[in-house]
């Protein structure tokens, strides 16, 4: 047995240590400074009776010139049939080491880390791309990820309303009035088209195979912002919408993984050029934002090791000067 003693960090105590604007200001420095995170690994889990279950091992760690020296796994099962059940689709766990010797630090919440990165991640996309002066924003689902979008938005940009469709709609119900409740301006939509030719920016967390948001519908200027779509079959926005798009993604990953590029690249609507580059190459500044207020701009993120680590390492040591401040 280990005699090093490994933190336990509970769900609660993994929200507190992650808020939102000092995490994705520590998101920009980490996609701008990059680390080893390998492709991750995917394993089918055949399920009978229901839709089959999918194992991901996400791990990355430090550069090895980084001060900072860390080590990260991150362990996902995804179970789409758990909507049956009436449970989340995903369940997750990070373990978090030393990356000089080895030694096993924290385990935290990987479900928290999870959540908290990945609308981070997105808000961090939309300080280069969603117009400065966005105020209105369109959530599409109502889940565990979505929930946190108007607050992870709210960390860069002016938002003042929130819209909010699901295909539960009394999901959407509940997650309107808990933003209300907290003094949020939000409100549940039923006609999606007319919700997202009013948006200046739309961000999606859902399950869907079936694209949600058309090209048609969107306004000038607007940001589009997907977040659900991991597998080659999921889709959130027609071919359309990225076609007329200026278009950028968290990591080439997604290229390969996401139904939402693969789709219409594998038909030729567009080549893997119209992609203008990924979320490291925004934050080094080598390639260009937003261009102008009229453009629509689209990010489509699969998630990456490199935010799972980022986070991690924030809340861990969150949890340390936290302990060190207690009398
Ligand atoms: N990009 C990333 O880094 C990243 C990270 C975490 C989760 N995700 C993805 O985000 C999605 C949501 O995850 P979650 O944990 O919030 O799931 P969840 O099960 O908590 O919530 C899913 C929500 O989407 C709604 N929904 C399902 N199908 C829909 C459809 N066809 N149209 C509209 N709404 C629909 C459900 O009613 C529910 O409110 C999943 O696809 C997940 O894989 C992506």
């Amino acid at each position: 047995m280990s005699d090093t003693p490994i933190v336990i960090i509970d769900a609660e105590m993994t929200i507190a240590g992650l808020p939102f604007r000092p995490l994705v200001d520590e998101l920009q420095s980490a996609f701008s400074q990059g680390c080893v995170a390998p492709v991750r690994h995917h394993h089918n889990m055949e399920k009978t009776g229901e839709p089959d279950a999918t194992l991901l091992l996400m791990p990355a760690w430090s550069n090895p010139d980084d001060g900072d020296q860390y080590l990260g796994v991150k362990l996902v099962t995804v179970v789409p049939g758990n909507s049956v059940r009436g449970m989340p689709g995903l369940t997750s766990t990070y373990m978090l080491y030393n990356a000089v010797d080895g030694r096993q630090l924290a385990l935290m919440d990987g479900n928290v880390i999870t959540s908290r990165r990945t609308v981070a991640t997105s808000a961090l996309a939309a300080r280069f791309l969603a117009r400065e002066d966005a105020r209105s924003l369109l959530v599409i689902g109502a889940g565990r990820v979505a929930s946190l979008i108007p607050d992870a938005y709210l960390a860069v940009r002016p938002i003042e309303k929130v819209a909010i469709w699901d295909i539960n709609i009394d999901n959407a119900r509940v997650l309107a009035k808990a933003l209300s409740d907290r003094g949020i301006c939000a409100e549940i939509v039923s006609d999606l088209e007319q919700a997202v030719g009013r948006a200046d920016v739309i961000s999606a967390a859902t399950l869907s195979t079936k694209p949600i948001i058309k090209g048609d519908w969107i306004k000038s200027g607007t940001h589009i912002d997907l977040i659900g779509g991991f597998t080659r079959k999921m889709r959130e926005a027609d071919d359309a919408a990225l076609a007329l798009s200026r278009a950028y993604v968290d990591t080439r990953e997604a290229l390969h993984e996401a139904g939402d590029l693969v789709q219409p690249i594998e038909t030729g609507v567009i080549s893997e050029n119209h992609i203008q580059g990924t979320l490291a190459d925004l934050a080094k500044g080598l390639v260009q934002g937003r261009g102008s207020a009229g453009e629509i701009t689209y990010f489509k993120a699969v998630g990456s090791g490199l935010a799972d680590l980022a986070a991690a390492k924030m809340v861990y040591k969150n949890i340390l000067a936290a302990d060190r401040q207690r009398p």
